[in-house]
């Protein structure tokens, strides 16, 4: 077999040309996760252990003696969160998963206030910030701006670490992680994620929490995924493809109420209008079926459970978050506990975190 390419070894060109696969291995470093950019660089074993190490940390953190040792974990590393594409919960978990392991912060929310108001490229703008911090947390409006950032760092003198944290319409791994956190801790006691029925409803087009999900899906046995969606905000092709190519099944459709009773999860979107080609474009598809109401919850198996990335608008009724079954509330919280878990992986420190929990 072939060494995989390390991104210094390959040009923009030549990277654009390679498969996920091959991109996964390239955004490694010593067979090592170090750039976190696309859902297709995780599998089942990494996932499992991301988990275990985020339930550990959870434990960890409930005492000050824990919280202690958590904090002296990375206290001589810095993260740039470069957020120009606004965000509550990614910007708030990464903040405080830092904060929880020691980690100074420093951040960028608006180009206003950078040297990019001067004609500083952002090539130029986030190099410059890789001179002040061991890892960047970036979250921007470009698709595909991580990768190149992460190209470009690994062909620096100082190559740091780049996080994704959500590029355009194209993925949000991090999101995925942390929704197979909660669906690994929902179905704890029903034989984990493998074999369950997930349901994704609502804009699956411009959705880049469910692009990164269903493929993280794949790295289990036997689920079955349901894309319910106005025709005109389907899941896009190319992801349908990639489940063909990876033998997963899956259906595509417009019917939510009848297939609500398969669900074992649902998980809901809210129309994102942001990316409209022309603003107001998306309000005039009907999206009445794509909502879940209280009177549907008597149509859901008793152990289903509803997600969502949150923001939410109208496609989850306020009633719902009393039910059981309503997790989008702790998807928020274990959005912190992977963060911090996958902190630790790219800082390779995940094996002190286990120690100190088995002692
Ligand atoms: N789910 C998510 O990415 O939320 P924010 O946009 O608030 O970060």
């Amino acid at each position: 077999m072939q060494r995989p390419r390390a991104l210094s070894e390959v040009s923009w060109d030549q990277l654009q040309a390679m498969s996920l696969a091959e991109k996964a291995l390239s955004f490694q470093k010593n067979g090592r996760l170090f750039h976190v950019l696309i859902a297709q660089q995780f599998d089942r074993r990494q996932l499992e252990e991301l988990g275990a190490t985020a339930t550990r940390v959870r434990q960890i953190a409930k005492s000050k003696a824990g919280m202690d040792f958590l904090r002296a974990q990375l206290s001589h590393k810095t993260a740039m969160l470069y957020f120009t594409q606004p965000s509550s919960r990614t910007f708030l978990s990464f903040h405080s998963a830092c904060q929880m392991l020691g980690m100074k912060t420093v951040e960028v929310r608006d180009t206003a206030t950078s040297s990019e108001v001067k004609g500083e490229t952002q090539e130029d703008s986030v190099r410059t910030f890789s001179s002040f911090s061991d890892v960047i947390v970036m979250r921007s409006a470009v698709g595909g701006l991580a990768e190149k950032m992460a190209w470009v760092l690994s062909n620096a003198e100082r190559p740091v670490p780049i996080v994704n944290a959500g590029s355009g319409k194209d993925q949000h791994p991090t999101q995925a992680l942390l929704d197979i956190y909660t669906l690994q801790r929902s179905f704890e006691r029903r034989g984990g994620i493998d074999r369950k029925t997930i349901v994704f409803v609502g804009d699956l087009l411009r959705g880049r929490t469910v692009r990164s999900l269903s493929q993280l899906l794949t790295k289990f046995e036997g689920v079955k995924q349901y894309f319910i969606a106005p025709e005109p905000l389907q899941i896009g092709k190319d992801i349908l493809d990639l489940l063909r190519a990876s033998g997963s099944d899956f259906e595509v459709g417009a019917d939510f109420e009848k297939v609500m009773p398969e669900a074992d999860a649902i998980y809901m979107t809210r129309i994102q209008d942001e990316w409209d080609e022309q603003k107001g474009d998306s309000r005039k598809i009907d999206i009445s079926r794509f909502s879940l109401a209280a009177e549907h919850l008597k149509r859901l198996k008793p152990h289903a459970v509803i997600l969502h990335p949150l923001p939410r608008r109208q496609e989850i009724a306020v009633e719902v978050d009393h039910d059981p079954r309503a997790v989008y509330w702790r998807q928020v919280r274990n959005g912190m506990w992977i963060r911090v878990a996958l902190l630790t992986f790219i800082f390779d420190c995940a094996d002190s975190i286990r120690e100190f929990h088995g002692a």
